[in-house]
């Protein structure tokens, strides 16, 4: 993840700025000529009765400004961002413009660019749903921040790694609300970064992020920002009879750990608790899994790099609502003394638990997270992200996050941080027929309920140890990596989550969730 990237705000006309690329944007009209800054007009509407460019997403003009053109920029690209004046619903218009800053992004890698100047569009040529300059500004922003990832690390060939490292510099150009602009991109500079960081630890393989490395991460986020550092460490979770995540790592040679961050301003009245599954690498353990695809299980700890990045921007933008992210860290493996099918083990709060497959270990390492967390915090709600359940992908495929929750009112916002930030929920029930699928003969729940519905079965094993706190669990099996294909959101891990989180606590009202 590029730190140093220069992220500025301008109202200098946009022809006087020295830049590898200015990029204007052309809003499709249906029919009609699109919608554009006048700088481009001739350019556009040539193309236009050409019938080359009409302002569908992604089409390009890219031309190259003559000696002794009044244009400074070596290059200058004129974007299609589809129909977004058309657009009635705020999510989608948003993400539309978040696509487009994802194909900047994609022009700049192919020309080389090592910086860009980017012209605004104006709000009359966006939606009324749209047309609130900090949202559609941090669109743009965070399309472009998001698009331009790339995870390198690991190449050390010179000739096996990319000539391009991304772009150094990032210049917005506005004529409307300044201030407000402003606002919108040191927003978008928050959340873009918080999610790419996401992907970055999801990209490191197993062996260079274990438990230890998460805990390392939050200590030196908190030190950097004043956010609380606490981390239990295996002999204390011992003590406390945390049965869930020491089952799970005892085939593991790397200890468990349970990783706190916490933002708790003294004026608060509330408090969002978030838990993040934190499986470092899942083999399945003795239920084995399939040797095929089972690298992709280093993505396993997606739910807590999202919980932990999104606290840098709680961090970073001090909301007046508490926020705590807990982290259950260890990694799933097969040894001499991991759990065998059919073990019994007593989690945090008492609950006793059959473990049929080893393999359904999320729930079990997250159900601890849960109630020490909501004992210890006595939050106003819980909201958990794990890639739970491979279940998800056959209900929802790609698109969706699912979505379970005791709580309406904690529904309807997460829908709505879900879709100002381009990651979409889908809720699925949970009732007594469910839970009644993971009743044990010997124990108090087991920790699978067969093959039918096995997204809820999940989340009704979690309903054990949430009490009657508001809760809602995302499971992102299905979008924390080959996520629906976006401009912004590159091949791997997408860092979903992160940014509905960020957007969750920005918009939080107090009261709300009861
Ligand atoms: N981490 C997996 C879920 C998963 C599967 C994520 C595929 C992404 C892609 C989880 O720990 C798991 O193994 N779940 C099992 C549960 C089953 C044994 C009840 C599953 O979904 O198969
Ligand atoms: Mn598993
Ligand atoms: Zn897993």
């Amino acid at each position: 993840m590029k730190k140093d990237r220069i992220t500025t705000t301008t109202t200098k006309a946009a022809e006087t700025i020295k830049t590898d690329l200015l990029v204007y944007f052309a809003v499709e009209a249906k029919g009609k000529m699109p919608a554009c800054d006048v700088a481009v007009e001739p350019q556009v509407k040539k193309a236009f009765e050409l019938k080359d460019f009409s302002g569908k997403a992604a089409e390009q003009i890219l031309f190259y400004p003559p000696p002794g053109s009044n244009i400074s920029a070596l290059r200058v690209l004129v974007l299609g961002t589809g129909p977004v004046n058309k657009e009635k619903e705020t999510g989608t218009a948003l993400d539309m413009l978040r696509e487009a800053g994802g194909e900047v992004a994609k022009v700049c890698a192919s020309v080389k660019a090592k910086d860009v100047a980017v012209c605004l569009p104006t709000s009359k040529h966006l939606s009324p749903a749209i047309s609130d300059p900090e949202l559609s500004a941090g669109a743009l922003a965070e399309g472009i921040i998001l698009g331009d990832y790339r995870f390198e690390k690991y190449k050390e060939s010179t000739k096996k790694k990319t000539d391009y490292p991304g772009l150094g510099a990032i210049e917005f150009v506005c004529k409307e609300d300044p201030d407000i602009v402003c606002q919108g991109i040191e927003k978008a500079k928050n959340s873009a970064f918080a999610a790419c960081t996401a992907r970055d630890m999801a990209n490191e393989p197993g062996n260079h992020w274990t438990s230890a490395d998460f805990a390392a991460y939050a200590k030196q986020l908190a030190a950097d920002t004043g956010l609380g550092y606490r981390c239990l460490e295996k002999k204390e979770m011992e003590q406390m009879g945390m049965g869930g995540i020491l089952a799970v790592n005892q085939g593991s040679y790397v200890p468990a750990r349970m990783v706190v961050l916490e933002y708790l301003p003294e004026n608060r009245t509330e408090t969002i608790l978030l838990v993040g599954k934190g499986l470092t690498f899942d083999s399945g353990g003795i239920s084995i899994k399939p040797s095929e695809g089972m690298q992709e299980m280093k993505y396993d700890m997606c739910g807590g790099a999202a919980v932990m990045c999104a606290m840098h921007a709680v961090a970073l933008e001090k909301p007046d609502v508490g926020v705590v992210a807990i982290v259950p860290a260890t990694d799933n493996m097969p040894g001499s003394r991991a759990i065998h099918p059919g073990d019994i083990i007593t989690h945090y709060n008492g609950v006793t638990s059959e473990v049929i497959n080893t393999d359904a270990e999320g729930r079990l390492i997250l159900a601890d997270a849960l109630a020490w967390g909501i004992e210890t915090f006595k939050p106003t709600c819980v909201l958990d992200a794990a890639t739970l359940t491979g279940a998800v992908i056959i209900g929802l495929g790609h698109h969706y996050t699912g979505l379970v929750s005791n709580n309406d009112a904690l529904v309807k916002a997460v829908e709505a941080a879900g879709n100002l930030a381009g990651e979409p929920v889908w809720r699925l029930p949970l009732n007594k027929n469910y839970e009644k699928q993971i009743e044990s003969k010997v124990a108090d729940i087991k920790n699978t309920g067969g093959k039918p519905a096995g997204t809820i079965t999940a989340a009704a094993y979690l309903s054990n140890f949430v009490g009657k706190t508001p809760w809602a669990h995302l499971d992102i099996a299905g979008t924390a990596w080959d996520f629906t294909k976006k401009a912004y959101i590159p091949k791997g891990p997408s860092g979903t989550a992160t940014r509905t989180f960020i957007n969750l606590v920005r918009n939080w009202k107090t009261g709300k969730v009861k």
